[in-house]
């Protein structure tokens, strides 16, 4: 199971032929200080990275496609009487659910100064950022006083024609000229330390991932309990911008492996380096 969780980075590791499975740096503290090579913001914005990805290709590649193959995409999606997928957002909000469950201290929120769901509306602090956010962009890393949490703050864009189009034309949205490209919102990461070890950080990509899988899962089934067979797309290998189908979830997470691996593992190494480098000079200053 351990294998499992950690098979995304492993992988790439492997691939580009540095380091093999058993090559992730055993600690041998979980608390020593020289052990904690990340910053959290700079773990914060690896994982809201995979989140985009993963966000944009549910949003387009399921949601979009979907929606012309006849899949329906609902609020309510897990009521037993309701034959439809969950919209980004509660995909979203599944991947939070199950990253709580397990032993991951990481929080994720998608918040927004106009949102459909008023439990959404940014407050405080993170209402004020959000403002800055939206003129510039730009994440905002910051100590939530009141939680005692290590904050990231990154714009949620309106990536793609479903967004728009959903948000304007929905019957308790606050808001009915979003356009394409607009800050439609901001995802909220929380942490309650400064600084991660490989392991926390390794750790934290994987709670991410496997929520993504968790919740991708929960659709399938989902769709198993259909009652109407005209209802059910096939899952397999193909995706619906090619007909009635759905990819499985590994097809699903694979996709985001292949976009998202790369650019992270970049991070994960260059953050190693400049341990390295630190611990150069460190030594020639002794
Ligand atoms: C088919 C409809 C639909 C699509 C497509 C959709 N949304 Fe939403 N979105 C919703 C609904 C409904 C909610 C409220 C969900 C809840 O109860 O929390 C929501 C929530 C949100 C929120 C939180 C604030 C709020 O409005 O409650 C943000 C931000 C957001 N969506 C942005 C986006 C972006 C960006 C995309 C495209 C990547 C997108 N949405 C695609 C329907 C949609």
């Amino acid at each position: 199971m351990n294998y499992l969780k950690i098979k995304g980075i492993c992988v790439s590791l492997v691939l580009i032929g540095i380091q093999s499975c058993g090559g992730v740096p055993e600690e041998t503290s979980a608390s020593s200080t020289s052990d904690k090579v990340f910053a959290v913001a700079d773990i914060m914005t690896l994982v809201a990275e995979e989140n985009d990805i993963t966000r944009t290709l549910y949003t387009k590649g399921i949601v979009g496609a979907g929606k012309k193959q006849g899949l329906k995409f609902d609020e309510d999606w897990q009521d037993d009487d309701v034959e439809a997928g969950p919209l980004p957002a509660l995909f979203l909000r599944g991947v939070s659910a199950d990253i709580r469950k397990s032993d991951v201290p990481l929080g994720l929120y998608l918040g927004s100064d106009f949102p459909i769901n008023a439990s959404n509306k940014f407050q405080g602090k993170q209402a004020d950022l959000f403002k800055k956010i939206k003129t510039d962009q730009k994440p905002q890393h910051f100590y939530e006083e009141d939680q005692k949490l290590y904050t990231s703050m990154f714009a949620d864009l309106a990536v793609a024609a479903p967004c728009v189009n959903c948000h304007n034309d929905h019957e308790s949205t606050t808001k009915t000229d979003w356009k394409l490209g607009d800050v439609m919102g901001a995802t909220t990461w929380q942490y309650p330390s400064d600084s991660l070890s490989y392991k926390e950080a390794i750790g934290v990509i994987n709670a991410y991932r496997n929520g993504t899988k968790a919740v991708y899962n929960s659709y399938l089934e989902e769709i198993a309990a259909f009652k109407i067979d005209s209802t059910k797309p096939t899952i397999g290998k193909a995706w619906p911008s090619s007909g009635f189908y759905l990819p499985t979830a590994e097809v699903f997470i694979d996709s985001v492996r292949k976009l998202a691996s790369y650019h992270s593992l970049e991070k994960l190494l260059l953050a190693d380096n400049h341990k390295k480098v630190k611990e150069t000079t460190d030594l020639a200053s002794n």
